[in-house]
């Protein structure tokens, strides 16, 4: 029977997936779209409106941290006030449901968290969370808005967000946590992501390559579907409540 999107999920896909073991979700911005957390690239993305170099690179954080955090504090002023959806709660449903389970997401805004996810790899780090640009500490700060723009540190020098800008390299320790689910999966799931951004891009071919079998869920074709054996081509809330009935309801 099709859907609500006119889309049907053959049985075999079913079985498959209600026979893996080792399980995992890679997550992009789509799967917060639904939660009215724009996302980076499409019609409504982030960048049409501002451009990346003038804001998510170190570069532009020593040029203009007022900037840099205006724009974040608009970010986290929506993201504050979105709350999870289906999507993020189906994942929450299949990491009790699968024997082994990691999220890996690119998402900054913790709604993976929210929800309930607990094993979660946030491999671009976190929005809500800063970092002290002298003395390395991290902490969290979740003022919406922030009570001074540029934040500073107890130490008196600027903090900035601790998130993954472009340029900069990702934690080896979260690569290494992701890339050891990766090799050891049988089902990895592609949710909302352009797959466009490395070194996460890189991500479906290692599980791939291991011998998972890999879906894809997202309403545009991307350069990662060619890779996969199935691609649901709708918005992840319903698919995924549908792809794992047995998991979540
Ligand atoms: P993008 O904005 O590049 O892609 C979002 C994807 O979600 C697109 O492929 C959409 O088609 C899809 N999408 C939209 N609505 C959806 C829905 N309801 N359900 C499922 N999919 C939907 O976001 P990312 O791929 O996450 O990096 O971007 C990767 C990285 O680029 C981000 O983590 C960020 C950005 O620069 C950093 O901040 C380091």
């Amino acid at each position: 029977m099709k859907n609500t999107q006119g889309i049907l999920i053959p049985e075999e896909i079913r079985q498959r997936v209600l026979n893996a073991k080792r399980v995992v979700a890679l997550t992009g911005a789509g799967i917060s779209a639904e939660s009215g957390v724009p996302t980076f690239r499409g019609a409504d993305g982030l960048w049409q409106n501002y451009r990346a170099e003038e804001l998510a690179t170190l570069h532009a954080f020593r040029k203009d941290p007022e900037l840099v955090w205006k724009w974040y504090d608009w970010r986290r002023g929506i993201i504050g006030k979105a709350q999870p959806n289906p999507g993020h709660e189906a994942l929450v449903r299949m990491e009790a449901f699968y024997p082994r389970f990691t999220l890996i997401t690119q998402n900054v805004d913790g709604l993976h968290r929210k929800a309930g996810s607990r094993n979660v790899i946030e491999i671009h780090g976190n929005l809500w969370r800063v970092r002290c640009t002298e003395e390395q500490k991290t902490f969290y700060l979740e003022d919406v808005p922030l009570r001074e723009i540029p934040p500073r540190c107890a130490c008196g020098a600027l903090v900035r967000p601790d998130v993954v800008w472009f340029g900069e390299s990702l934690d080896p320790e979260l690569m290494n946590r992701a890339r050891q689910a990766l090799v050891s999966c049988d089902l990895l799931l592609i949710i909302g992501t352009s797959g466009v951004v490395q070194p996460v891009a890189g991500f479906p071919a290692v599980a791939r390559q291991a011998g998972a079998m890999l879906i894809e869920i997202n309403p545009a074709q991307t350069p990662l579907s060619p890779l996969c054996d199935f691609t649901l081509n709708g918005k992840s809330g319903e698919l995924l409540r549908e792809l794992i009935p047995h998991a979540v309801y």
